[in-house]
């Protein structure tokens, strides 16, 4: 699916569909948005008529699509609320293209027109109207069927134009697309990496492709240390977990160099993604039901691996680092067990309380492994605890941070791409639950502020570094009918290195 941005006359304007938005301040002119109203003109009224029939009330993410409108040269109107006019913000204008592009998939329609970025939103401008629109859309005609059999089905929707209102915006909407497109790019494949089983995707697996995206994009170079490097570095912690796994650990590194070499020293970003690519809780084994979710326990890889290759798809002038830890949790006669005391690479040691805390185990490893690169910020991602869905649902990410900037920042991407995280506290207060009896550290905290504890373990390993948390349990996938993986928070982690330019 392609997408751009031109300026075009509703009447003239040869689609399969034309996507256009309606207000609902009443049964006037003043219901309709500028497209609505040319497309009204030319057809003499209809869209009045429409909206005076009540069939269209204009309420945010109401749709009506309509066939054969004459005097118009689309094919289809699909006629979209936009609830007040001037009165929507960000999540209603997420709302409205949610709708529109759900309505639009289920039409048989190779390319659409959409006129939705000319509605304002408070405090976004043409760009970002423009930019989330194409993100939105190619999220909702993702689709993971590589492992079904038989034949397969294709959308045939193959272009989507965004309308706009003059030359000058126009020049800033095909960027601002191709800025949305990259995004896409980089959550489908952060999907797709996450959707897969943990029988196809394995650690080997994860660094295979890590090396493909090298391939891919020149300006990323790839390295995967294997379990014998790790060992070396003294990573005892990350191989703890993999103990009881016939799948060797991989610690993947990529990076990606954006700036002309004036500026090559500038200190890098870098981002660490957790990718146990099953979950199975080790020796502290988790109850059967649902436990095949547990192969989403690699999203935050899938999230940082995406993430690196939307900014190198963007070209973005930024050094960037990614770290991607890798391992399978399982139980074998070799595996940790509880109450086993294992050594970090930074020197301290973990009483291993409960297998199934495995996150945290080769993240803190993996963080240590961070401070090589003197780092402006890093930022680990991670499904890592139940406590966090507990505490938020799955509307935020959960973060957690040790420096106030750093976590505004993210807070303020998470915003704008509207793929929103919530800061919980990391007060010395919480620390003493760490305490074990036999080593420096525990892995677990006990059942309360579980999410916070864990960050708690965590912040033992950054204390030379400007760093944040996200717990994506609640938000990398959903379970239920329409199981499957978000793509959250490839847009926020995109957005924040964005920002950053
Ligand atoms: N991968 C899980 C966290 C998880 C659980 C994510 C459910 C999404 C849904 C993690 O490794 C884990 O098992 N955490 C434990 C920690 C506990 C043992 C302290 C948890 O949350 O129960
Ligand atoms: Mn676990
Ligand atoms: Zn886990």
């Amino acid at each position: 699916m392609k997408f751009n941005a031109k300026t075009l006359n509703p009447k003239t304007h040869r689609t399969a569909c034309i996507i256009a938005g309606v207000y609902s301040d009443g049964h006037s002119n003043n219901s309709l948005s500028s497209s609505a109203a040319k497309i009204n003109e030319a057809s003499n009224g209809m869209i009045s008529e429409i909206i005076k029939s009540g069939d269209m009330k204009g309420k945010a993410g109401q749709t009506l699509m309509l066939r054969k409108v004459s005097g118009i040269k689309a094919d289809r109107v699909l006629l979209v609320g936009c609830g007040e006019k001037d009165k929507l913000d960000t999540a209603g204008y997420f709302k409205i293209i949610r709708s529109a592009f759900a309505a639009l998939k289920q039409v048989e329609a190779k390319d659409a027109t959409c006129c939705l970025p000319e509605i304002a939103v408070t405090k976004r401008d043409y760009p970002w109207r423009v930019q989330q629109a194409v993100r939105v859309a190619g999220e909702t005609y993702y689709k993971f069927d590589a492992l079904k059999s038989g034949k397969k089905t294709k959308s045939i929707m193959a272009t989507i134009t965004m309308a706009a209102a003059t030359k000058a915006e126009m020049t800033k909407g095909v960027i601002a697309a191709k800025q949305g497109e990259a995004i896409i790019n980089g959550m489908h494949l952060s999907r797709d990496l996450a959707n897969l089983p943990g029988n196809y995707c394995t650690p080997t697996y994860i660094a295979d492709q890590g090396k493909e995206l090298a391939k891919k994009f020149p300006s990323i170079k790839a390295t995967v240390l294997s379990e014998t490097a790790m060992e070396k570095l003294g990573m005892g912690s990350l191989l703890s977990v993999s103990r009881g796994s016939a799948e060797p650990a991989k610690l993947l590194v990529l990076k990606y160099e954006g700036l002309k070499k004036s500026a090559k020293n500038q200190k890098p970003y870098v981002l660490v993604g957790k990718g146990v690519t099953f979950d199975s809780g080790g020796i502290s084994l988790k109850p059967g039901g649902g436990m095949d979710e547990m192969k989403y326990d690699m999203c935050g890889a899938a999230s940082v691996i995406g993430t690196i290759a939307a900014i190198a798809e963007m070209k973005l002038p930024i050094n960037l680092n990614v770290i991607v830890p890798t391992v399978e949790n399982m139980p074998g006669s070799k595996a940790t067990k509880p109450g086993d005391i294992v050594t970090s690479m930074s020197g301290q040691t973990i009483e291993v309380l409960n297998t199934d805390a495995e996150g945290r185990l080769i993240l803190c490893d993996a963080l240590t492994y961070a401070e090589r690169f003197k780092p402006e910020a890093v930022i680990d991602v991670a499904t890592l605890t139940g406590a966090c869905v507990v505490a938020l649902g799955k509307v935020p990410t959960g973060l957690i941070s040790n420096d106030d900037g750093l976590a505004d920042d993210l807070l303020a991407a998470g915003e704008t791409s509207h793929d929103r995280a919530w800061r919980m506290p990391l007060w010395e207060d919480y620390q003493s639950l760490l305490d074990s009896n036999f080593a420096d550290i525990a892995n677990i905290g006990g059942r309360d502020g579980g999410m916070i504890t864990a960050g708690c373990f965590l912040s033992r390993f950054t204390k030379k570094l400007t760093w944040a948390h996200l717990d994506i349990a609640g938000t990398a996938w959903h379970s239920g009918k329409s199981k499957g993986a978000t793509g959250r928070p490839v847009s926020m982690l995109v957005q924040y290195l964005m920002d950053r330019v």
